[in-house]
């Protein structure tokens, strides 16, 4: 980690909001904590980075954001034990992926310091607001958007670069439901699938709606050429357990490089469970469906965790997975969850407290 000091000035809001919300009630992203970093790019460069009060922007209307989409995300958690002590889960690694995002999208990288200073000054101000309800945490979203303006279709010239936290309980609170897609695509050989740009979400909204008009709760994504190799969900990679193969499908540059899918990959290797990272087709999997040797699907991410697939749809016909005892899907939950929580060693090194 780099060990440039920078110096980031805290202003304190006089309003707390932390007693207004119903910690054992927390929807996922709703609340907000009471601060915000905030750090802005100007004649090349990043500069004034500061932690302020959680509150609105001014922004010109020809903000470049507004009009061409130029903004990229991440999304991690930071989590407290029941000793009161703060961690985080990998976050160099979603600090490398925000640049990897960003310089597909001609958005200027920010730097390791700022970045990871900026959310432990953060972390240090709203250290309150990290839940200790079980199933909990908080949710960081960090985030940069053009802000410079013009209506010219070509990289903005200043950007603002930001980290806002909510406490959020589960994304999903109930066994998923998908949908496979064989008609829309989530994104195609050289394009931006596997930057987290705002764009890619935007683009899911509508076929997810569609989805959910018929009962599903999110889109599996095949790849846009024939449609036949499952892919990732919305907001998850996909796990597929046949017999007691767990199988994902290798990242490209249409699938998002998810850390706790390669989290999972590397806690079930270590717990002796045959896992695959290969290409699968939809074929397969309903082939696997109808002579019962698929025994689990899930989905795997930062804000879904490990969420279990209860059943999928294809071209009109919905598949019911089975109930398994002692499924991998609750056993990579543990194992993830403990590291996070600190409730276990941690032999991988993925912990990193926030003091
Ligand atoms: N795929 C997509 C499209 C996502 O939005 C996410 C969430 O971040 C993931 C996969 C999982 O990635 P990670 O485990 O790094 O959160
Ligand atoms: C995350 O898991 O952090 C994500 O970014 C998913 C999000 C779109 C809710």
């Amino acid at each position: 980690m780099s060990n440039n000091q920078i110096t980031i000035p805290v202003e304190k809001t006089a309003n707390s909001r932390i007693g207004d919300v119903d910690f054992n009630d927390l929807p996922f992203g709703k609340h907000h904590s009471d601060h915000m970093f905030i750090c802005t790019y100007e004649n090349g460069q990043w500069d004034n980075p500061k932690v302020v009060p959680y509150g609105n922007l001014e922004l010109d209307p020809a903000a470049k954001i507004f009009h061409y989409g130029q903004s990229v995300f991440e999304g991690m958690k930071a989590y407290k034990d029941i000793s009161g002590k703060s961690w985080l889960f990998r976050p160099l690694d979603n600090q490398k992926r925000l640049n990897i995002s960003a310089k597909r999208l001609a958005i200027p990288e920010v730097p390791e310091e700022i970045f990871i200073q900026g959310l432990i000054a953060l972390l240090q101000t709203d250290k309150d607001w990290i839940p200790t309800t079980s199933g909990s945490s908080l949710y960081i979203r960090p985030f940069i958007f053009a802000s410079g303006s013009g209506f010219h279709a070509s990289p903005a010239d200043a950007y603002t670069f930001m980290i806002a936290c909510s406490p959020s309980g589960p994304y999903f609170t109930q066994k998923i439901k998908v949908l496979i897609e064989n008609t829309y695509s989530r994104s195609a050989n050289g394009g931006v699938g596997y930057a987290k740009a705002g764009g890619n979400y935007a683009g899911q909204f509508y076929p997810t709606q569609l989805a959910m008009d018929k009962g599903y709760h999110q889109v599996i994504w095949t790849d846009d050429n024939t449609h036949e190799y499952i892919e990732e969900a919305g907001a998850m990679n996909v796990f597929i357990r046949i017999h007691d193969t767990l199988i994902t499908s290798p990242v490209s540059d249409r699938i998002l490089d998810g850390i706790t899918r390669k989290s999972i990959l590397a806690i079930a290797k270590k717990e002796g469970i045959a896992v695959e990272e290969r290409k699968i087709t939809v074929s397969e999997v309903v082939e696997a469906a109808k002579n019962g040797s698929i025994k689990e699907m899930f989905g795997a991410g930062t804000a879904a965790v490990v969420s279990p697939i209860g059943a999928f749809g294809h071209d009109g016909t919905d598949y019911q997975l089975p109930e398994v005892e002692d499924s991998y899907a609750d056993l990579m939950k543990k194992r993830i969850t403990d590291i996070q929580y600190n409730r276990s060693e941690d032999p991988f090194g993925w912990r990193f407290e926030v003091k």
